[in-house]
């Protein structure tokens, strides 16, 4: 195959397409831009890196837009995601799912339509998911289990303090049937089932920062285990084998302004050493959403933070961010060593 001329096979038809700089839509620096529902995402045959290397655009052509379901879309920032693609419908059709009435009810008070949101409890069933999903071209998954400061532990903490005593933290709880292992693992699997069921083809998963380090604070956090479950569901992502995959390990979240910071991307957590390590959920948002079209992205494992506001350059260009990595973050030790389920 020529380089400028990219390949894909109607699902429908078996026929092999070919798209020339003549039928994709083209941007900056002439890239190769396409996208359609029952054509895959392959944009150029070869290896991963070799498809990553060659700044390929996934996109949806004119006339037709990617379909996609974003869970946990209650939460701070699956709802950034959903008002971004919510903001683009030429582009994106999208739809939320949101654990119950009331975050309904805020979604809609802040300009979300009725009529794009589903409400089901992950834990409770899928069938509110599956209706979501049916049609759908791409999930981002924004689900996670929410710890809960134990009221009593502040007195402690208060009284700590009082005395000038070091090292005083509340302790935190799950409620009953919402720890990390129902909605981290078991809720994330089934999403990831009913993904698969559905036909759907990109999955973008945001997760966290920690997960190779089995005894980081945060897994002690309610005895939750939180980034051990995380990082099972995960590899059950890469492993599914079912469609492209983006997992979005981000840095402490911080709300405020997106758009402001230098992103910097790292593999493995060793972008924990960094004295900063931190990153708006506005900013975590428009990487999910760019992850969802951008060849740069497939079957990617990443960490993300940001330079502090004023270091830097503000990142405006998601492709040659994600191309400036080359490695992935790896899988494997920790969570075999530890859960068994
Ligand atoms: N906090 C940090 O510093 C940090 C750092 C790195 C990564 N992360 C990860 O980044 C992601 C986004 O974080 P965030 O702080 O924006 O999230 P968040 O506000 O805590 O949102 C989590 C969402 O998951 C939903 N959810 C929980 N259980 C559910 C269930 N059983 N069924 C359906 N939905 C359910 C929640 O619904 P409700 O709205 O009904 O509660 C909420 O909307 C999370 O995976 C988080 O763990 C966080």
């Amino acid at each position: 195959m020529s380089a400028g001329l990219v390949c894909s096979c109607n699902k429908a038809s078996g026929r092999s397409i070919v798209y020339r700089p003549s039928n994709v839509l083209t941007g900056a620096k002439a890239r190769l831009i396409f996208h359609s529902k029952g054509h895959n995402f392959q944009p150029l045959k070869g290896t991963g890196r070799a498809r990553r290397e060659v700044t390929v655009r996934v996109m949806a052509a004119a006339g037709e837009r990617m379909t996609v379901t974003v869970t946990g879309a209650g939460g701070r920032t699956g709802k950034i995601v959903l008002q971004k693609l919510l903001a683009q419908p030429d582009k994106f059709e999208a739809r939320g799912v949101v654990r119950n009435a009331k975050s309904a009810e805020k979604l809609q008070g802040e300009g979300v339509p009725a009529d794009k949101l589903y409400v089901g409890d992950i834990v409770k069933g899928t069938e509110q998911l599956k209706k979501s999903l049916a049609g759908a071209d791409a999930l981002v998954i924004a689900t996670s289990a929410v710890p809960q400061i134990k009221p009593l532990s502040l007195l402690t903490v208060f009284w700590k303090k009082l005395l000038r005593q070091e090292g005083a933290r509340p302790d935190f709880s799950f409620k009953e049937g919402q720890f990390p292992e129902q909605i981290d693992w078991i809720g994330q699997k089934a999403q990831i089932d009913a993904a698969k069921e559905a036909g759907v083809k990109k999955v973008v998963l945001i997760s966290s920062m920690g997960g190779t380090d089995e005894n980081h604070p945060l897994n002690k956090l309610g005895n939750g285990n939180i980034l051990i479950w995380k990082r099972k569901a995960e590899e059950y992502l890469i492993n599914s084998g079912a469609f492209d995959y983006t997992i979005i390990h981000p840095g402490g979240l911080i709300d405020g302004e997106g758009g402001k910071r230098e992103l910097i991307l790292g593999v493995d957590d060793k972008l924990l050493k960094n004295s900063s390590r931190s990153i708006p959920r506005a900013d975590v948002a428009e990487l999910t959403v760019q992850c969802l079209t951008l060849a740069e992205a497939r079957n990617r494992s990443i960490d993300v933070i940001t330079k502090l506001p004023g270091d830097g350059s503000p990142t405006t260009d998601y492709a040659a961010l994600l191309a400036s990595l080359t490695a992935d973050c790896k899988y494997g030790s920790v969570i075999k060593a530890t859960v068994n389920a």
